[in-house]
């Protein structure tokens, strides 16, 4: 059988309608056309990058550089492709560009009830920082707060 190495590269503007797509498989308040459509043309600080396998997307992640800080915005693997070391690898590469520009500290948030993406988190060094009460509009969650040093 031949194996494939997943690719990571800069999203385009073509992507979008495939990101709404994984977002509404992937979230309870998924992103729309509106919000990527923001983060490409008009937030100097987003860089967005997809993940492809064999051509197809299968998974994405945003990340904001402001001067030496990042700020992971979002990561989703497309269900079907979960449990295969994709997520760590786009993780890690994510980590690895936000190195490259200079950032000295890169934090998220995330669900508290996400134990899954607290648990690859927590490979990368990430710490909890803190509490972000009732953050999440669909249900009113917290959002844990983690961080690292880069
Ligand atoms: C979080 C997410 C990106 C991980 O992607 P993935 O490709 O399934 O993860 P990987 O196979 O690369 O595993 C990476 C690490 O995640 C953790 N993990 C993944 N699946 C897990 C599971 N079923 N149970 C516990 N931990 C798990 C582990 O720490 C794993 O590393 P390990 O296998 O060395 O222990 C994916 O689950 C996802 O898209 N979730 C929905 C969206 C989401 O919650 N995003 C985070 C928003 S803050």
């Amino acid at each position: 059988m031949k194996m494939t190495t997943p690719v990571v590269r800069t999203m385009v503007e073509e992507d979008i309608d495939t990101l709404v797509m994984i977002e509404e498989a992937c979230f309870a308040t998924p992103w729309t056309r509106q919000s990527f459509l923001h983060e490409l043309h008009e937030n100097p600080y987003a860089n967005y990058f997809i993940m492809e396998l064999d051509g197809i997307v299968i998974g994405y992640c945003g990340l904001w550089l402001v001067i030496d800080e990042a700020h992971i915005t979002n990561i989703a693997i497309v269900p079907e492709y979960r449990g295969h070391k994709y997520g760590d690898l786009l993780f890690s590469a994510v980590v690895e560009k936000a190195k490259e520009a200079g950032a000295i500290q890169l934090s998220l948030e995330v669900r508290v009830s996400n134990v899954i993406a607290q648990k690859m988190y927590r490979k990368y060094g990430l710490i909890p920082g803190g509490i972000r009460k009732n953050y999440y509009t669909d249900n009113q969650e917290d959002a844990l707060v983690m961080w690292v040093k880069l």
